[in-house]
């Protein structure tokens, strides 16, 4: 699909992944972006930096579909249409099984995590594909395209990643079904499954964490840069022949235990 002037909405939109997508899909495509994500304040600074004119932020919380609702009527009044969905809104909770005197993790934390990372990809995918569904076709065929951003824990989670490596590897799972209910509608779903890229996730975590997490990049031997992300989510939206796969853009990093 061809992203000049093609409505882009992005959950996590005013952070990290999510917000370098914004920028470069406005810079390097020509495409309007819409933002969804908690951080109001943040989210207005990113629709100033890229102009109202391109940029929308909707105040939305992915868990709930009230709210992305809300977000989809505030999208539909600007823009008028839904043509790229990505879902980056993501949280990394860590969730051990046992705690130091071995009794056994309550259900909240593990919920929370299920909740914002695989049902809210859910939530906002289906609301969108709801709108995508109903543009006229492009020259291939192609109404919509949905992003879903999985991780690399989904493969080698980490000790206390029960929670979040479950919810992406649902991510993960959700993109054949995906793909092949809403292909005959010319819609396609894929996911990326990042490595470690250094957004503001990334670096709040201690510096040696951080260290230790380089090291077990292969090559090259750094965290990701974000355009590098951007661009592959615009390779995807781009390329009408890619569906249904996750790609894991993580430089053969293998992800060790701890
Ligand atoms: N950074 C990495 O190295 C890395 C690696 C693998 C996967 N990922 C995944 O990429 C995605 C983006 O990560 P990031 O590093 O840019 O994180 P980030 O913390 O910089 O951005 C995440 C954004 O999601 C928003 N968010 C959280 N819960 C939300 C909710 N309920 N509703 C709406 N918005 C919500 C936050 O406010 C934040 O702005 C996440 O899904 C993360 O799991 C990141």
């Amino acid at each position: 699909m061809e992203l000049k002037d093609k409505v882009v909405v992005i959950t996590g939109g005013a952070s990290g992944l999510g917000q370098a997508t914004a920028r470069y899909m406005v810079s390097e495509k020509g495409a309007k972006v819409a933002l969804l994500d908690l951080n109001a304040e943040a989210g207005a600074e990113t629709v100033a930096e890229l102009g109202e004119e391109n940029a929308i932020f909707c105040e939305t919380d992915v868990t709930s579909e009230e709210s992305i609702d809300a977000a989809i009527a505030a999208i539909m009044g600007k823009f008028g249409a839904i043509h790229v969905d990505i879902n980056a809104a993501g949280i990394p909770l860590p969730c051990k099984i046992l705690d130091r005197e071995g009794v056994a993790s309550g259900l909240q934390k593990y919920a929370t995590v299920i909740n914002v990372n695989l049902i809210g990809v859910f939530n906002v995918m289906a609301k969108c594909a709801e709108q995508m569904a109903r543009n006229e076709p492009d020259e291939k065929g192609e109404r919509g395209v949905v992003i879903n951003i999985s991780s690399g824990a989904a493969y080698e989670g980490q000790v206390g990643q029960s929670a979040y490596s479950g919810s992406k590897a649902g991510v993960n799972g959700m993109n054949i079904p995906a793909a092949r209910e809403l292909g005959p509608l010319g819609i396609r779903v894929n996911s990326i499954a990042p490595g470690l890229f250094g957004t503001p996730l990334v670096k709040t975590l201690d510096p040696k964490v951080q260290d230790s997490l380089i090291q077990m990049c292969e090559a090259p031997k750094r965290m990701g840069v974000l355009e590098e992300f951007a661009h592959t989510c615009a390779f995807l939206a781009e390329n009408a022949y890619m569906n249904g796969r996750v790609i894991r853009l993580d430089a053969a990093t293998v992800m060790q235990a701890r």
